[in-house]
């Protein structure tokens, strides 16, 4: 756990400042997506700002549920939503300001009977109180929700999950909108409760289109120091790798950069794209 000064919250999960989002994120990548990835976060940022700055306490939008595949930027996405309040929120003389907390959903589900009851409670109390400044705000990421909370018909329900659920949805329902959001991201819909998803607002994140892909690859060789030539050549093993698609996601046109990255380093004549 690490995160910058101040209200550290004893729950587990990371403190991510401002400045830690706008170095993960990195103001060049804004967009790499394009118009898509940028109309998901300005509409939930516009959500959010409305409530935030009208003081709506018992808001209609209490938070957002980001599902899709694996590797389409889902929690980038609740990143940069974070990233964009903390612009429009910023801290002055140490008061408001906004806090992220990403939480790994495996984590507090490991955690013993009773426990995650516990942490789900502190968390949300621990956000309620600015995280040791009364006026800061807060964006609560609870990243792969579904290990947290199984959908409780299916087989890997516990009695447990019912108890973790019911403390979930009693914090959520007394949840503090002008000042606390929660993004939940997952890639088994399947799993998650009903209950949860009729408390949300969901976004489906889907593979992104080839040319964002291309971009995306284009554009990790250019900060790599490969030239246009090289690039050029990547891009023509791409292109077939994602009309068949064995490149999908962002992830995956990652990985294939980064292969063939390699495989020029070496001198290689390795196939970028691995089968
Ligand atoms: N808008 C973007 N521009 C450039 N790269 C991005 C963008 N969004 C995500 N990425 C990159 O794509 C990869 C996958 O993103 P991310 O981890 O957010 O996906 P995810 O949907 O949360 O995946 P998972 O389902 O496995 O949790 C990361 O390496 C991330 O840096
Ligand atoms: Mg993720």
């Amino acid at each position: 756990m690490h995160g910058h000064g101040h209200g550290q919250p004893a729950v587990g999960g990371t403190v991510l400042s401002f400045e830690d989002l706008a170095e993960q994120l990195g103001a060049d990548r804004q967009g790499a997506l394009g118009d898509d990835d940028r109309a998901l976060v300005d509409e939930q940022l516009a959500i959010v700002e409305h409530q935030w700055r009208q003081a709506v306490t018992r808001g209609l939008v209490r938070g957002f549920l980001l599902s899709g595949p694996p590797g389409v930027g889902k929690t980038t996405a609740a990143k940069r939503l974070a990233y964009e309040l903390g612009r429009r929120f910023p801290r002055h003389a140490g008061r408001d300001g906004v806090a992220t907390v990403l939480l790994d959903g495996s984590e507090v589900a490991r955690a013993k009977y009773g426990e995650s009851e516990q942490r789900i409670r502190g968390i949300f109390a621990a956000a309620a109180e600015g995280f040791g400044l009364a006026a800061q705000r807060t964006v609560l990421i609870f990243d792969d929700v579904e290990s947290i909370f199984l959908a409780r018909g299916s087989d890997q329900a516990k009695e447990w999950h019912y108890s973790q659920d019911s403390v979930f949805f009693h914090v959520v329902d007394g949840l503090d909108t002008s000042r606390v959001v929660l993004v939940l991201t997952t890639n088994r819909r399947d799993l998650i409760d009903e209950a949860i998803r009729d408390r949300f607002l969901e976004y489906p994140v889907g593979y992104p289109p080839a040319a964002a892909l291309l971009e995306l690859a284009n554009r990790s060789l250019a900060d790599q120091g490969l030239d246009p030539a090289a690039r050029a050549a990547f891009a023509a093993e791409l292109r077939p790798a994602i009309a068949d698609g064995s490149v999908r996601s962002l992830r995956d046109a990652q990985h294939a950069a980064a292969r063939f990255y390699v495989a020029r380093l070496a001198g290689r004549r390795a196939p970028a794209v691995a089968t």
